[in-house]
């Protein structure tokens, strides 16, 4: 797990988000170092997957502490010893406070299950079907103390299908995480991703919009005239 970019994953959960970046590491395709993944929940399926492939993990449970303040400066506090480079939410069900952001402000990623600026917050997809949209995604960007508000560096979007349910196109929603959030944290680890508490850049040019994961643009349909020029 050694010689890339030190990075310490917070999660909450499940955890699939972190294993897909483990994927990609144990493949090649990540140049990080894992030096921790912390839960604020203990017996999470997510620690499992940590272990499972020898990277420490450590629980900091957010109810032993009296308030937000008191279990976010012990969390940085922890995150501070295995000094990452880059600090990863996977799946990370907490608000942060501001100073903690602040402290962090140009090296967190988090993902989030929408088309940011759509469906800030929680039940992104249950949202996402009652609004009718037609398609729906996830989205990495930099966190800022605005919620799910930081800079948008990278999305993936599927269609809605009907007779989609919350769990159906959530599984649909997910597999596109899996690819976009390695894809925005090998960005990051490999100095092409930057963002200075303002400005995110990638390769030195201003991200004034997410860049739009390609297999979007391959699931598409083929308009009608392109088709005929295809077969
Ligand atoms: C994902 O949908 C992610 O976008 C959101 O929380 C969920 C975490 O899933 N922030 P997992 O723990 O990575 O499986």
């Amino acid at each position: 797990m050694k010689g890339g970019l030190p990075i310490v994953v917070l999660v909450s959960g499940r955890g699939t988000n972190l294993e897909a970046l483990l994927a990609a590491h144990a493949r090649g395709d990540l140049p990080v170092d894992f030096r921790a993944v912390i839960s604020n929940r203990p017996g999470v399926t997510a620690l499992d997957r940590a272990d499972a492939h020898g990277v420490a993990a450590q629980v900091i449970d957010h109810k032993a502490y009296g308030d937000r303040a008191a279990f976010d400066a012990a969390l940085a506090e922890t995150i501070d010893r295995h000094g990452p480079a880059l600090i990863v939410l996977a799946g990370f069900m907490r608000i942060l406070t501001d100073g903690f952001i602040e402290r962090y402000r140009d090296r967190m990623l988090n993902i989030h299950p929408s088309l940011l600026p759509d469906f800030r917050g929680l039940h992104t997809h249950r949202r996402a079907l009652e609004a009718g949209v037609e398609r729906h995604g996830a989205t990495v960007h930099f966190v800022t103390p605005e919620l799910d508000g930081g800079p948008a560096v990278l999305q993936a979007s599927v269609p809605v299908r009907a007779g989609d349910t919350e769990e159906t196109l959530a599984a649909r929603v997910l597999e596109r995480e899996h690819r976009i959030f390695p894809l925005a944290v090998r960005w990051f680890a490999q100095g092409r991703l930057t963002f200075d508490g303002r400005t995110a850049r990638l390769d030195g040019a201003k991200l004034a919009a997410p860049i739009i994961d390609p297999h979007d643009i391959e699931d598409e349909p083929l308009p009608e005239e392109s088709r005929d020029r295809v077969d």
